[in-house]
């Protein structure tokens, strides 16, 4: 039996690992607000990373202080087989509508008339954001249920996948939020995640989603939550439920500032408006606004901002009178197909795109569309000469949506992929399990080197300023470029004498040119326009090498070293370096005057075997054991002298005793003195 003092020390050591457990917690949390929920972090990845990682290896030893609000707890381990349905206390509404500004007038006078009062209307003008109604459920402050809107009575159950959206608090902030807090908001698809999702869909030859609300809508539906966690979802609130222990604030938009104090994503584009003049003030401000958003909207809200007034108004059927909803126009609209051409991109991917009858699709006049690839034409069926609808969405670039079949005419052309590149005449080829085909000209072919000169001299590349898509054309067309290169060696006598272009114009452009000979390695890299190498996987690879010589000489063994470099991209950089002709255009870039200072120090986190621990047991044949550790150490890894179910694995050289048999006791890994050599020798 345990003595009292023993019990007693137990007791505060637990207490103590329970503190510091709670400690992390609030910790997580108040980084996870500050980047997800304000956008504003405060400290970097690698230090998330490490709080998130002490907090797990202590509720791995400790499972009996694990709670369901833990920051480690966001995503479930067992797929539901079915979605439980939830009665909504207080309805989910909907929006009534105006479409313009006269009927925004009307909708005004109802209300002062109701009111009986002719003042001026105070209004919180929101985005109408396009996602998927959700209605969170916070008892005493933690997050215990979440539905969708469903007929707005009932709902599913979907608490497992809203929980696993990160701007999401499982815990409120504060010590001042209501003992029940039902809040309600949308959840949106960025338009950057939706684009990466189809991208990713059609790369594997699946099924697409046909818009960012559809693509919220399938992630929330998911029963296993751990798709839902792959698919970044965010949230914003802008509605309350049932509220109960506090009182309510005066107006709507108090309480949105309450909601965002407790923890709670707002929309940072609300805003107080006064009358008629105010909302439509608005409604254009956000409208220009719209294309930079991150996110779809279809519209904007105006609320009666007051809540005696709303209260005074009250509703009919489902929808608030105090509410309404002012739409955009629609983004869809009907064209045909004149054509479909082929474009060839950097990579040479042959992008089919539709030639359409000019249509004025919300608030432009779009005449191309793209169709992705060929296996997109095939699921939609695109015809020359079909009748289709086009959307813009997301993205600007506009795309078919889909085909108005019952007006396809007799004499419709299917599609068919030309077997030669229609820039260069090279054979086109399509991998068998890939969906997109490509021209196998590479640099012979004009079109892939104007694309390359293109990527090369964009914002996120070597950034020259002015040398826009145009201009490139315009200077490869007139033959005064053929490679990257070659733009170091233009004369503003030659540039000024394009069409357009000027004197003036052309000084910029030289001047631009030198200044973009200051740069930097992983942009340099990026704008090589390697395949698969992205702004991403370029800073990873500068991080990594630090030294162009270094990335060039690197095999494929040493290129998956780093971080986000699998094989097949690794194989990509191996062999765009292996190429005579890329080595030459480097070695013409660099003796152009294109320099960069090395980058600075590798972040400590980056080592190969930071946060491992290892055990040193038995007699060494080849390397001393002191060395072993000072090496082991240098790449990060801690050498502790005890077994413990920390440790990342024990290494064992000739007659080892008690630390192996602890080894095998606990299930760690054993490695043997060859191991350890190839472990340090990176
Ligand atoms: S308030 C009390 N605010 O629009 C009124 N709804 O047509 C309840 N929506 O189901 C809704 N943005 O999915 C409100 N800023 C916003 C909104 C918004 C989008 C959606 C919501 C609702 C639908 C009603």
């Amino acid at each position: 039996l345990m003595s009292d003092k023993r019990k007693a020390k137990k007791y505060t050591k637990n207490k103590m690992i329970k503190e510091k457990i709670e400690k992390l917690r609030d910790l997580i949390n108040q980084h996870n607000y500050r980047y997800y929920v304000l956008d504003d972090p405060r400290v970097s990845d690698s230090e998330y990373d490490r709080l998130m990682r002490e907090l797990q290896e202590l509720e791995a030893e400790h499972p009996e202080l694990i709670t369901d609000d833990s920051p480690t707890r966001r995503v479930g381990a067992t797929p539901l087989s079915e979605f439980d349905q939830v009665k909504h206390e207080v309805p989910m509404l909907s929006l009534s509508n105006v479409f313009s500004e006269e009927e925004l007038q009307a909708f005004d006078k109802r209300l002062k008339d109701r009111l009986d009062d002719e003042s001026e209307i105070e209004y919180v003008a929101e985005p109408k954001l396009d996602g998927l109604a959700v209605s969170l459920l916070y008892q005493e402050g933690k997050l215990v249920q979440a539905a969708t809107r469903g007929d707005g009575t009932t709902g599913e159950n979907i608490t497992q996948n809203i929980r696993t959206i990160q701007s999401i608090p499982l815990k409120l902030m504060g010590d001042d939020y209501p003992s029940v807090l039902e809040v309600r908001g949308e959840v949106i698809m960025p338009k950057a995640s939706f684009e990466k999702l189809n991208a990713k869909a059609r790369e594997a030859g699946e099924k697409t989603f046909v818009n960012p609300r559809n693509a919220a809508a399938g992630s929330l539906r998911q029963l296993d939550s751990r798709i839902t966690a792959q698919r970044s979802l965010d949230m914003y609130c802008y509605a309350l439920g049932k509220i109960e222990g506090v009182e309510l604030s005066a107006t709507h938009k108090e309480t949105l500032q309450k909601l965002g104090l407790w923890g709670l994503r707002i929309n940072p584009e609300v805003e107080v408006v006064k009358g008629v003049a105010g909302c439509v003030d608005y409604y254009q401000k956000i409208g220009e606004k719209r294309q930079s958003l991150d996110y779809e909207i279809d519209g904007v809200v105006y609320k009666v901002n007051r809540f005696d007034l709303q209260e005074k108004l009250g509703f009919v059927s489902r929808a608030p009178r105090w509410a309404t909803a002012h739409k955009f126009p629609a983004q869809e609209e009907m064209s045909t197909v004149l054509d479909v051409e082929f474009q060839v991109g950097r990579t040479g991917a042959i992008t089919p795109v539709a030639r359409l009858e000019p249509t004025f699709v919300g608030g432009v006049t779009v005449s191309n569309a793209t169709l992705h690839n060929m296996d997109e034409v095939e699921r939609k069926d695109v015809r020359i000469g079909d009748t289709v609808i086009i959307r813009r969405a997301g993205d600007v670039i506009p795309e078919v949506a889909r085909v108005v079949l019952e007006r396809r005419p007799d004499d419709a052309e299917k599609v068919v992929l030309p077997k030669n590149c229609p820039v260069c005449g090279s054979e086109v080829l399509r991998a068998e399990n890939e969906a997109i085909a490509r021209c196998t000209g590479g640099l012979f072919c004009n079109a892939q080197r104007k694309e390359a000169i293109k990527h090369f001299a964009s914002r996120k590349a070597m950034d020259i300023d002015g040398l826009g898509d145009k201009l490139v054309d315009q200077l490869f067309d007139n033959k005064l470029i053929e490679h990257v290169s070659d733009l170091y060696q233009l004369k503003a006598s030659d540039v000024a004498a394009l069409e357009r272009m000027g004197d003036k114009s052309a000084e910029n452009l030289i001047h631009a040119l030198n200044n973009s000979k200051e740069t930097e390695l992983h942009r340099f890299i990026y704008s090589l326009g390697i395949r698969e190498v992205g702004e991403a996987t370029a800073k990873s690879l500068a991080n990594h090498f630090r030294d162009l010589q270094a990335l060039m000489n690197a095999d494929v063994e040493a290129l998956i070293e780093v971080d986000d470099v699998g094989p097949i991209v690794a194989e990509h950089i191996q062999y765009f370096f292996q190429q005579a002709h890329n080595q030459e255009i480097i070695q013409s870039l660099q003796d152009a005057g294109i320099h960069w200072e090395m980058p600075e120090v590798i972040e400590t986190d980056d080592l190969a075997l930071q946060g491992k621990i290892y055990v040193l047991t038995g007699k060494l044949s080849q390397i001393n054991r002191n060395e072993a550790k000072a090496k082991l150490e240098a790449l990060g890894a801690k050498v502790t002298g005890s077994v413990s179910k920390k440790t990342t694995a024990v290494i064992a050289g000739k007659k080892a005793g008690s630390k192996l048999d602890k080894a095998e006791k606990l299930n760690i890994p054993v490695l043997n003195e060859e191991d350890l050599i190839s472990l340090i020798s990176v």
